[in-house]
C-alpha cells in the first residue's frame, strides 16, 4: 500500500515537471513577449500608445486649465484623489513624471494602456484596478491635461 502511494507521489512529481516544461516551450513557440522587452517602440513608451503624437505644450491657459479642472471633478475624482492614493495614484506632479502625450493617451485609451505598456502594468500590479475609459473627448483630455498641469509636486512630497 504504502509502495503505492509512493510510486504515485513519484509519478505525479515527474508529471508535474514535465508539464511545466512543455509550457515553456509552448510559450516560446508561440512568440509571447520577448525576454526584457514589450515590443513597444521608444516613442511609444515616452509618449503613450493611443491617438496622441507627442507634442510641446505651450504656456498654461488658465481659462482651460479651469475647463479641466470641472471636468475632473466630473470624471476622475471617483479614482483619483490629487495627493493620496485613492483607486488610482495621487495626480499631482503627473505631468513632471509623464509626458502630455502620456498622459493623454492614458486618459483617451486606458484598456491599451493597461494591457501593453510597462510603466502601467506595473502600476495595475499596485493598484489591481485596471483604469478605464470615462467617455471623454481628445478636447477634454486637453484641458484636464492643462489642470494636471497646475498640481504642483511638493504637495505630494510633504504627505507621509
Ligand atoms: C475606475 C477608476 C479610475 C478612473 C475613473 C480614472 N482612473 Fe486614472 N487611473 C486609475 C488607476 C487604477 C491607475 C493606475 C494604472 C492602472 O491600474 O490602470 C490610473 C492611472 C492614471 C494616470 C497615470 C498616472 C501616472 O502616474 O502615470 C493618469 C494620468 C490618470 N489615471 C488620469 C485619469 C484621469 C484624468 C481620469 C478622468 C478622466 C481618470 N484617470 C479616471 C483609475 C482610474
Amino acid at each position: 500500500m504504502k509502495t503505492t502511494t509512493i510510486s504515485i507521489a513519484i509519478l505525479t512529481t515527474i508529471m508535474l515537471i514535465g508539464c511545466g516544461k512543455n509550457d515553456k516551450t509552448t510559450t516560446d513557440e508561440q512568440g509571447g513577449s520577448p525576454a526584457g522587452g514589450d515590443g513597444l517602440s521608444q516613442t511609444q513608451l515616452t509618449h503613450g500608445i493611443g491617438p496622441i503624437q507627442p507634442f510641446n505644450l505651450e504656456p498654461l491657459d488658465d481659462a482651460r486649465a479651469a475647463a479641466g479642472k470641472e471636468i475632473f471633478e466630473v470624471k476622475c475624482i471617483a479614482c483619483h484623489k490629487i495627493d493620496e492614493r485613492l483607486v488610482g495614484p495621487p495626480l499631482s506632479g503627473v505631468t513632471e513624471r509623464r509626458s502630455p502625450g502620456f498622459i493623454m493617451n492614458m486618459i483617451l485609451n486606458p484598456d491599451q494602456m493597461v494591457k501593453q505598456h510597462p510603466e502601467v502594468k506595473a502600476m495595475l500590479a499596485q493598484y489591481y484596478v485596471p483604469m478605464t475609459f470615462q467617455n471623454v473627448t481628445e478636447e477634454d483630455a486637453r484641458s484636464i491635461l492643462e489642470y494636471l498641469r497646475t498640481l504642483k509636486s511638493k504637495d505630494l512630497t510633504k504627505g507621509e
